[in-house]
């Protein structure tokens, strides 16, 4: 950790829409009167009927009930596409930029985005989808799938997108719980050079669907795919052949927008809903004072929009603000590791955000590709998705800021639906390492662990726990409310309860320490330990499994699997490279295990459960000092653990 923090140039401060004492003011107003702030600043976006209710919420357990602007009525897309044609109708709202650099980059108008959007809009209601209707995405990230999200909205689908890297059973899981009535693909998705075969995987997945589940297929590569009359049908003709133009439909403040699966730390992924009024107010409002956007700038958020990162900061943000948006199809490293800082010289990149697991790869390939580019665009630099080391802080900060970039390390979650812990880049000192203060509105708390009580001191280590409601916080679990209060609101009565540990210090700036639970962030995605697990004990040679995390210099954390054989079966290293593509199969490449360890026993406590405080010193290389071990059955165990451990380092 170093000491050294970063204040914002007086000149940065004075032309940015919120400095040090602007915030404080808005910060105190937000947290005595939420009422009267979200009042103010939910007109930021377009109502079709004035909301007059602002907040009502409830955290009591058995009770979760969250609601804001719940008699007013929008549309999404309007918000994001109609209100802006009269004033930028040939603005660039989109700049998109593909995978291979060679091919044409396209900018595509506020005009162009409103008739796309509007055909596939048309597309769809002719496919049968109204109000209501669930459609899951499984897309590149080309254009098409900004349309297809903004076209849901305007007819008053509600989108669910399954990232690209996701497998056929896994996108068949969602595509159930969902019950989605579309799918919308492409051919393949091109990506860091290779191809994706995004059509075959979804034929794959709807085989165990509904036979009623059609299947909208985008053209992307022209590459070869297999077709079932009557299922499966052609994006581009019918897109040419529909009207451009379509009414948006009238929805009400509190109508879902979108479902999104996230990991948890049991059971299945959970179908995170957020709904459209409050999130597009927090979405706007975030991406607009935290990168501190101004009109004109070029604004470039590196996720994917299979993930919330990419919801509310590639499409909703922006484009509700009237931004220009860029969309990149690549990867960081594609075809070399200059490509981002190629494509921000390219594009006049102002606001750049990525994962700090991107910038510990790139800074592995020294400064020389980015020293290559003209970068002098570039006004802030923002991180999401885990804790960034201060040695990616700096780097990031001297190397690709020129030491003149305000970093904002935003902490959120695809719960919070924008961020939560947040730099202004005009406001706030930062500190390497810190996501330091709360946003508007939000109140952070330090809990104690065990016994829930709130730690007033300032300096304070605990579990990370937010007071009230905000515009931007999901509603439910899809379909399932009780799973919703359960996993948020029953550990700790009358908060929202985030997962994450979290220490404040003397300054009361927030670090966040990671995942209290068994969720592990590796490159940034979450992923549900329970998931692989249940993942490698369906393999038929599987009889236990117990994953956890362990620090890995890339990607964060690594995914280390404990896997005990059924009896008689042999430990080979071809069963480890078959358990490994196993589990890219049942859940994608991103849940593969780094690490397999062959366990002929697990450490249990005598009522058999697995002590994985233990598993995860041991995987961490770190098993000194073990802690109490006097409660497990069979404490040899353990010496056998360690003894062939697979992480060294
Ligand atoms: C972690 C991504 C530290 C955290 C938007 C959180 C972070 C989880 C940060 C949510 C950050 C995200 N600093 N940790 N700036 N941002 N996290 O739902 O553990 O994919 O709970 O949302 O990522 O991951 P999710």
């Amino acid at each position: 950790m170093t000491d050294k923090t970063y204040p914002p140039t007086a000149e940065f401060a004075a032309n940015a829409h919120v400095d040090q004492a602007k915030y404080q003011e808005m910060y105190a107003a937000s947290i005595s009167d939420p009422d009267g702030f979200w009042r103010q600043h939910g007109q930021r976006i377009d109502w079709i009927k004035p909301y007059t209710s602002v907040k009502e919420t409830n955290y009591a357990y058995g009770e979760v009930d969250i609601k804001w602007f719940s008699d007013g009525t929008l549309n999404v897309s309007a918000n994001c596409i109609d209100r802006h044609l009269a004033t930028r109708g040939d603005q660039t709202a989109i700049i998109w930029e593909p995978d291979n650099p060679d091919e044409q980059a396209l900018h595509i108008t506020y005009k162009e985005l409103y008739s796309n959007t509007c055909r596939m809009a048309n597309v769809l209601k002719d496919l049968g989808v109204t109000r209501g209707d669930r459609v899951v995405l499984y897309m590149p990230m080309i254009p098409e799938a900004a349309y297809a999200m903004l076209a849901c909205t305007r007819i008053g689908a509600i989108h669910s997108i399954v990232f690209a890297g996701f497998s056929p059973d896994a996108l068949a899981n969602r595509i159930n719980d969902s019950e989605a009535k579309v799918v919308i693909t492409a051919d393949e998705a091109p990506r860091g050079g290779r191809n994706t075969a995004l059509k075959s995987n979804t034929d794959a997945a709807l085989l165990h669907c509904s036979d009623k589940v059609k299947n909208l297929v985008v053209k992307r590569t022209g590459g070869q795919t297999t077709w079932k009359e009557g299922r499966d049908y052609d994006y581009n003709l019918l897109a040419a052949a529909a009207s451009p133009d379509c009414e948006p439909e009238e929805m009400n403040a509190e109508d879902p927008l979108f479902i999104l699966y996230t990991s948890g730390s049991t059971g299945k992924p959970k179908g995170v809903v957020h709904t459209s009024g409050g999130y597009l107010v927090y979405a706007s409002m975030t991406q607009e004072y935290v990168f501190d956007y101004h009109q004109g700038d070029v604004f470039w958020c590196t996720a994917d929009v299979g993930w919330v990162t990419g919801h509310s900061y590639i499409v909703y943000g922006p484009l509700a603000n009237g931004a220009t948006t860029v969309m990149f199809e690549g990867v960081p490293t594609y075809p070399d590791a200059s490509r981002f800082w190629q494509v921000c010289e390219k594009h006049k990149v102002n606001q750049f955000y990525t994962a700090p697991t991107a910038i510990r790869a790139l800074m592995a390939h020294g400064n020389e590709p980015v020293e290559k580019c003209d970068l002098s665009d570039l006004k802030v630099l923002g991180t999401v998705g885990e804790p960034i080391n201060p040695e990616a802080w700096n780097w990031y900060n001297d190397v690709v800021g020129k030491g003149n970039c305000p970093i904002v390390d935003t902490w959120w979650q695809t719960e919070t639906g924008g961020h939560l812990l947040t730099p202004l880049p005009g406001a706030t000192t930062t500190k390497p390492g810190s996501a330091t203060l709360p946003f508007f509105g939000i109140e952070p708390v330090i809990l104690e662990p065990t016994s829930g009580a709130e730690i007033n001191e300032t300096e304070a280590e605990g579990v990370l726990c937010i007071k009230d409601s905000w515009p931007g916080q999901m509603r439910t679990v899809y379909g399932d409310h009780e799973r919703f209060q359960q996993t948020y609101f029953s550990d700790y009565k009358g908060y929202y309860f985030t997962g994450d540990g979290c220490r404040r210090d003397a300054d009361g700036y927030y670090w966040i320490t990671g995942r209290v639970d068994d969720v592990i962030n590796v490159s940034g995605h979450r992923m549900g330990t329970a998931e692989v697990e249940s993942a490698l004990v369906a393999h038929a040679n599987v009889a236990e499994s117990a994953v956890v995390g362990y620090p890995h210099d890339i990607k964060g954390q690594g995914i280390y699997a404990y896997v005990t054989l059924m009896n008689g079966v042999e430990p080979t290293e071809e069963l480890r490279k078959e358990l490994e593509k196993w589990v890219r199969t049942e859940i994608g490449p991103i849940a593969k295990p780094d690490l397999i360890q062959w366990a002929p026993g697990l450490p249990k406590t005598r009522s058999g459960k697995i002590m994985r405080r233990i598993l995860r010193k041991i995987a961490e290389n770190d098993f000194g000092a073990l802690g109490d071990t006097s409660t497990l059955a069979d404490p040899s165990v353990v010496d056998e653990l360690i003894e062939n451990r697979m992480n060294r380092s």
